[in-house]
């Protein structure tokens, strides 16, 4: 049984001052997240000076917050990195590994983006590891064929034995901050595509257990259809997560 998980990423947004408010009024926006009765599970994931107040705040609650990058090193001279160690001890569940804006600004690779998903299982986090093609690859009729290679890459020397270690985001890149939604039916393809690599790689037991989310322009508005694909098991949401009012109706839609 795989709990739907709906995670914000905020991206670089956000001043501390401003999350303090913002968790304070989502909590009281959504009491159903609170001891564990929701049917999803919602996480937050702030930039990295948030993390106190997420951790001050969030704390008991039921949501889970998270980070949107970590080193691939452990501690020792890496000025401006950040340690797995250093989010877990801020009670991280969770870090998004290979965000395709860090793949295509910062030109990480999948053999970067992999180190960092061993580096956070290492220290007891949860890699939220992105995957997805660009609109020439998909034009081109390859975005499986592209998406499953990225994902063979990312995953280098990452074992899984449970399936509850790392999370999967399908997020098609020209559909993230677009307004272009993969359809329901692509983002099913995608996922399914995603769970029969898995099912390969680490045996059907792990694939049934992972969560495989789609991110790329969720909305209210689409989120109860793009989660109905059977493989779909939650999302990643940059934009929407940005306002409590469309959070809170997407945690209500995905519930
Ligand atoms: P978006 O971003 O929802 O604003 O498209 C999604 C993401 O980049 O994770």
């Amino acid at each position: 049984m795989r709990t739907p998980l709906l995670a914000g990423n905020w991206k670089m947004h956000k001043t501390p001052s401003e999350a303090r408010v913002w968790f304070a009024e989502f909590l009281e926006a959504n009491p159903a997240l609170q001891g564990g009765r929701a049917a999803v599970e919602v996480a937050l994931l702030p930039s990295f000076p948030l993390l106190p107040v997420a951790a001050e705040q969030l704390a008991g609650s039921g949501v889970a917050w998270g980070a949107q990058d970590v080193s691939a090193h452990g501690f020792g001279a890496y000025t401006g990195e950040v340690a797995a160690e250093q989010l877990a001890d801020l009670g991280c569940r969770y870090v998004v590994v290979g965000h395709s804006e860090r793949r295509a600004y910062w030109n990480e690779s999948d053999a970067l983006v992999a180190a960092k998903a061993r580096r956070a299982m290492e220290a007891g986090l949860v890699p939220i590891l992105c995957v997805g093609e660009r609109l020439e690859e998909r034009e081109a009729g390859r975005a499986v064929a592209f998406t499953l290679e990225q994902l063979a890459g990312s995953l280098e020397g990452v074992e899984l034995t449970t399936g509850e270690e790392l999370v999967i985001a399908y997020e098609p890149v020209w559909a993230i901050g677009t307004g272009k939604t993969a359809s329901a039916d692509d983002a099913q393809a995608m996922a399914a595509a995603i769970r029969g690599f898995l099912a390969r790689r680490y045996g059907e037991a792990v694939a049934a257990r992972t969560r495989i989310l789609y991110g790329g322009s969720m909305k209210p508005a689409n989120t109860a259809e793009i989660l109905a694909g059977p493989d779909v098991d939650g999302g990643l949401v940059g934009g929407a997560s940005l306002e409590v009012a469309s959070f809170s109706a997407m945690v209500e839609a995905a519930g």
